[in-house]
């Protein structure tokens, strides 16, 4: 099906996923696939991030979280982790006028004092470039880790409870959420991964908590629009209960 059609489809079906989230995964072995080094596929996958971004756009999907590099990469070889860092410092400086012409407001979400300081200026360029976006909320999940994230929001609440500013007993979800990167964010709706990994790899723990899972053996290079447009297919036809029952 054109990606018309499946676009129409999603409209007809109504109910969009708000918050969309992606696992983009299978870059390596795109590229092993074909005898290129692993930074070809890395290089490849700023398309598929192209491609998803139109994809979000135009199916009014309102917040897109990639998740672009974990914390547990950074003990990749030296020589993959640089040429990641290139690519995010090239994807800003070739993409950031088109986004901000889409509407996109990116936020990039991590630890961000692990990055060297012109990878470093880069984001804090893209993040005051797009600022006010209002058509599509981009959130670049960079040197993250759902478990850190989780332990980060602990220890501010527990220095609070230090200070006799919180009791115990007060220390409740919508705090803990507040003190996350993603504060004042839906939970994302569905979650994609491609190259058939099933597994969150430190991503979003506290997030997911009832996201929709969608698994596919697309390697991320080759991401495009319609996968995307075929996942929130995929999503729409779930019975999401939240542990409740169905009635009817
Ligand atoms: C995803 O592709 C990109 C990052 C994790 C940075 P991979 O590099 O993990 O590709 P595979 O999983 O080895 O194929
Ligand atoms: C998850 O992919 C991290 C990102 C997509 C950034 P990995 O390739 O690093 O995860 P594992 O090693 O397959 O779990
Ligand atoms: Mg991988």
């Amino acid at each position: 099906m054109a990606s018309s059609e499946l676009l129409q489809e999603i409209c007809l079906n109504g109910q969009v996923p708000r918050h969309v989230a992606i696992i983009m995964d299978g870059n390596g072995r795109w590229a092993k696939q074909r005898g290129l080094p692993r930074a070809a596929g890395h290089k490849r996958g700023m398309a598929a991030v192209r491609e998803s971004v139109k994809g979000a756009l135009d199916a009014g999907i309102e917040i897109l979280t990639l998740f672009a590099f974990s914390t547990e990469n950074w003990q990749r070889p030296r020589s993959e982790v640089l040429a990641l860092m290139g690519l995010l410092r090239l994807y800003v400086s070739k993409e950031t006028q088109k986004l901000r012409e889409q509407g996109c407001e990116v936020h990039v979400l991590g630890d961000l004092d692990a990055l060297d300081a012109s990878t470093k200026k880069s984001v804090e360029f893209i993040i005051s470039e797009t600022a006010g976006g209002v058509d599509l909320r981009l959130n670049l999940m960079i040197s993250y880790s759902g478990r850190e994230e989780i332990l980060a929001a602990c220890r501010q609440m527990i220095a609070r409870a230090a200070s006799g500013d919180l009791l115990p007993e007060e220390f409740n979800e919508a705090l803990f959420e507040a003190a996350l990167f993603t504060a004042g964010l839906p939970d994302p709706d569905l979650l994609i991964r491609t190259s058939d990994e099933f597994r969150l790899s430190n991503f979003m723990l506290w997030q997911v908590a009832y996201t929709e899972l969608h698994v596919t053996s697309v390697l991320w290079p080759d991401f495009s629009r319609e996968d995307l447009f075929r996942a929130v297919l995929d999503y729409q036809e779930r019975d999401r209960r939240f542990g409740r029952v169905t009635v009817g």
